[in-house]
């Protein structure tokens, strides 16, 4: 297979490289640093991919159209949109900056990468489109008004290609974790239920892909209590969800 993975410095997306790294798969690596990247390309390697690396800034919409419109000049498998960043806010007016930074790498970048390559899908008549969204999509808290948006956009997007893309026999799937260990929550200062190792969250990751799951959010029991939150009177989910904050120190 040729599997396309952004966002495969670190965390879940180098744990899927590593992963999918075996003799049959055709990887393409792509973030920004490129020392990283070498680093979990040459495991892959040694594992028996063969790795093309790519080393880019997803945000970068004229540069990821380009990639995009070369890697459709071979057959794409599976692309896994992995890259992502967050930026917390301890409270107050979320600055614009971080809005379009985060907007940018998590959610546009999504479109300028696979502008070129859903009509080459379209012509296969195969592949999988998986995005990393996040459980945070679901629920927005004070303090990530602007992640919770751009993974929120994201949901909304693969929903709609899912349905574009349904007809010509391709896969789009969309999954959303609850917090992982990975560089992204090592920074987080406040307590995250359920956290899961990376091992185990790329595990539920990669069965999911493997039984083609449409929509898949990850752990149950976080999720359904995001889901028994949802269906509260908003006065009484606004106490909850104030209250959290309140825990979390903001
Ligand atoms: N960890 C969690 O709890 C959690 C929960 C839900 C969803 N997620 C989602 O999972 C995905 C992976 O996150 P992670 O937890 O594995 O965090 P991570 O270790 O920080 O990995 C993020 C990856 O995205 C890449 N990336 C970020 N900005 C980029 C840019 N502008 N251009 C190219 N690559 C970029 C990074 O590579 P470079 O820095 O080398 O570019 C890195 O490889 C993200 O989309 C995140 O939102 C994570």
């Amino acid at each position: 297979m040729r599997i396309i993975i952004t966002g495969a410095s670190s965390g879940l997306g180098e744990a899927l490289a590593l992963h999918y790294a075996q003799a049959s798969n055709s990887l393409v690596l792509i973030a920004r640093r490129s020392q990283k990247l070498e680093a979990v390309a040459s495991q892959c390697m040694a594992l028996g991919a063969k790795v093309e690396m790519i080393v880019a800034d997803v945000s970068d919409f004229d540069l990821m159209k380009s990639i995009g419109e070369k890697l459709a000049d071979s057959q794409i498998d599976r692309i896994i949109l992995n890259a992502g960043i967050s930026v917390g806010h301890s409270g107050g007016v979320t600055p614009f900056e971080d809005f379009y930074r985060l907007f940018k790498t998590n959610f546009l970048s999504v479109h300028a990468l696979l502008e070129p390559i859903i009509p080459k899908l379209i012509a296969q008549k195969s592949g999988e489109v998986v995005f990393i969204s996040s459980l945070a999509s679901l629920l927005s808290m004070p303090t990530s008004v602007a992640y919770s948006a751009s993974k929120r956009a994201l949901n909304a997007y693969a929903e709609g290609l899912r349905y574009q893309l349904k007809p010509y026999g391709i896969d789009v799937m969309t999954i959303l974790p609850g917090f992982i260990d990975s560089e992204m929550t090592q920074k987080n200062r406040f307590k995250m239920p359920f956290l899961l190792s990376t091992q185990a969250g790329v595990k539920k990751i990669t069965d999911a892909i493997a039984s083609k799951k449409h929509f898949y959010p990850f752990p149950l029991r976080f999720y359904l209590m995001i889901r028994i939150a949802l269906l509260l009177p908003q006065s009484l989910r606004d106490k909850i969800v104030n209250f959290t904050n309140y825990k979390k120190g903001s």
